[in-house]
């Protein structure tokens, strides 16, 4: 009753309600067909350019919903780089990337296919009997669609090597060799396939893609005839921490290699040497800048707590994570060689190792790392021929580890760097006494003057005007041993 009376007295009211709710529909609809329309556009759109074969096959895929991206750095820098047309391509062949986990769906769909490609791939027999699909080619006219399967580990893809027979002039950029990408984030290109959306990082990371394995008959000889297993409770720690330095590197795109004891550990060890607490990168000394030292400065993860060097001579940065110490060396090129400083109280000792002209990848537990891509020449150098392959020379001192000369008394000033935890340089009794107990000078305060802004080239200024000559000559730099490299062969 109540209900018909409210009807009648609101009846204007319903009405109006009624308008909008046909309004709001028609709206709908309208819309619906203008997306209709879009898409119709959209697809009139690709076959009007689809007159190219890698059109057609790429279309094709894309129709099957198969993700594809474009990795082929040839391509992404013909197209990307220099604004090629897609069309334009002489190629014969490009390279695009496909996950494992699509392989089963793409055969699935191309078994129903109508069309006449030729479809051919390349398998990889596993270790443990298992095979499986590595490289996809998808030929149609005269064209070929190469698919690369990617294999995912912890930060990065691996891609396997090709074993299919292929026409002579063609260079395959992805199963040429076994290649490690990290990961990365992707863009839609044109409705056809996905893209790096970082293609200059990308391609930076390509060129140290190469993957070499670490030595599988001594890691197991470590472990059956030396008993030194690995501790994965401790190593998956700093782990984490070489990730983070390794990370960071790579997206300020300054190359770094796992140098000394942390190299020989993944070749020899398959991982690291057991109770080893430090791991050590090598860089570039022409690659420094102060992004770097920026980067590590308060870095919550690891950060930097001593920067020993000038930027010019022998730079090092001792990083630390709480638990453990990380080492990052320039090497300083030489002619036919790079040196590594290292120094100790007030002297400077330099280790030779090769040129290193080019990087390549590893793994350790699942992560990419950059590494020389001749570790045994690295390591002939490093330890002396031979003499690395066996573990707990307990006093081991390094044949490679040279004295070189002394700072002088201003550069010593300089050569030194203490850092807080927060980033801020450290002016407290121990970054005084790192300086002082090897000084000819009483060294009271550490001078505002040595808080140089990062970016610029220090000048080295007149001791005498800051300094008070105390003429007590402290000799004992030179009755100083090495002990580091001790420390890491264990
Ligand atoms: C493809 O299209 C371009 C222009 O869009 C035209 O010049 C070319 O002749 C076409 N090629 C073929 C094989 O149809
Ligand atoms: C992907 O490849 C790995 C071998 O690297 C294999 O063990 C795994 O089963 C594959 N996954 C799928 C979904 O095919
Ligand atoms: C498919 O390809 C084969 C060989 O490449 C050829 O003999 C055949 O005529 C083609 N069929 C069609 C429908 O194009
Ligand atoms: C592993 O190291 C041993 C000893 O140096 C060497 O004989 C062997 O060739 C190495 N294996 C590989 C696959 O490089
Ligand atoms: C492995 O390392 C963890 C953490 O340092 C330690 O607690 C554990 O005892 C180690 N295990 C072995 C077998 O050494
Ligand atoms: C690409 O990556 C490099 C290195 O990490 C970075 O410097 C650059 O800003 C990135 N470019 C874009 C467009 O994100
Ligand atoms: C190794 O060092 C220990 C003490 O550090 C010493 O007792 C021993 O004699 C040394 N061995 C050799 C071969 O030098
Ligand atoms: C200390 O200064 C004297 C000159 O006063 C110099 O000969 C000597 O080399 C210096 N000592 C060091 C360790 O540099
Ligand atoms: C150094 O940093 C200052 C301030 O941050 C800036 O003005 C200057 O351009 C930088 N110089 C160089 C060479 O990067
Ligand atoms: C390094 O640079 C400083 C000035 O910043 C200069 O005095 C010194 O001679 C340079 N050392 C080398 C080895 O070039
Ligand atoms: C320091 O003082 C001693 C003696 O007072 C003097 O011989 C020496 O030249 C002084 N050195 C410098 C660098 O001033
Ligand atoms: C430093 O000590 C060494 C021996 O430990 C000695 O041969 C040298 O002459 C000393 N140098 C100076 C400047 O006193």
């Amino acid at each position: 009753m109540n209900f018909i009376r409210l009807l009648h007295q609101n009846k204007s009211f319903i009405l109006l309600l009624f308008f909008i709710y046909i309004l709001f529909w028609l709206t709908i609809s309208t819309c619906k067909q203008v997306t209709n329309v879009h898409e119709i556009h959209q697809s009139n759109r690709l076959n009007y350019r689809s007159n190219s074969t890698f059109y057609f096959i790429l279309n094709y895929l894309f129709q099957l919903k198969i993700n594809i991206i474009l990795i082929d750095p040839h391509v992404l820098n013909d197209v990307f780089n220099y604004q090629l047309s897609f069309d334009k391509l002489e190629q014969q062949l490009i390279t695009f990337a496909i996950t494992n986990e699509t392989v089963k769906i793409l055969f699935e769909s191309l078994l129903l296919q109508d069309i006449n490609f030729s479809i051919k791939t390349s398998k990889t027999i596993l270790h443990n009997g298992k095979t499986f699909i590595n490289h996809i080619f998808i030929k149609y006219e005269t064209k070929i669609v190469h698919l690369a399967v990617l294999h995912k580990y912890n930060s990065y893809y691996r891609i396997y090597r090709n074993h299919l027979q292929l026409s002579e002039n063609i260079q395959l950029s992805y199963g040429d060799k076994i290649r490690a990408i990290d990961y990365f984030e992707t863009e839609l290109y044109e409705y056809l396939f996905h893209y790096p959306r970082n293609i200059s990082h990308f391609l930076w990371l390509y060129k140290t893609s190469e993957f070499l394995y670490c030595n599988r008959t001594l890691a197991d000889k470590m472990e059956n005839k030396f008993h030194l297993y690995q501790n994965f409770t401790q190593l998956n720690m700093i782990i984490q921490s070489m990730r983070h330095i390794a990370h960071g590197l790579d997206k300020l795109e300054k190359h770094y290699w796992l140098a000394g004891g942390t190299l020989l550990g993944w070749y020899r060890h398959c991982g690291l040497i057991p109770f080893t607490n430090d791991a050590d990168f090598g860089l570039y000394a022409e690659e420094y800048d102060e992004s770097i030292r920026n980067y590590f400065l308060g870095n919550s993860i690891t950060h930097i707590w001593a920067a020993l060097g000038l930027v010019n001579d022998s730079l090092e940065f001792r990083l630390s994570s709480g638990n453990y110490v990380f080492d990052l060396f320039w090497a300083y090129r030489d002619g036919n060689h790079r040196w590594y400083g290292y120094q100790a109280q007030r002297s400077k000792f330099r280790r030779i190792i090769p040129l290193l002209d080019k990087l390549c990848s590893c793994d350790v537990f699942g992560y990419r790392f950059s590494i020389p891509c001749s570790p045994i020449t690295y390591f002939n150098s490093e330890y002396g021929k031979d003499k690395w392959e066996m573990p707990l020379e307990k006093n081991y001192t390094s044949a490679n580890m040279k004295y070189h000369s002394m700072w002088n008394d201003i550069s010593w000033m300089y050569a030194v760097r203490l850092y807080t935890r927060e980033g801020k340089l450290r002016s407290d009794e121990l970054a005084i006494s790192w300086v002082s107990k090897r000084f000819n000078y009483s060294y009271l305060s550490v001078p505002s003057f040595l808080n140089v802004l990062p970016n610029e080239t220090v000048t080295l200024r007149p001791l005498k005007f800051e300094l008070t000559n105390t003429s007590s000559i402290k000799n004992t730099s030179l009755q100083y041993k090495p002990r580091l490299t001790t420390r890491k062969r264990r």
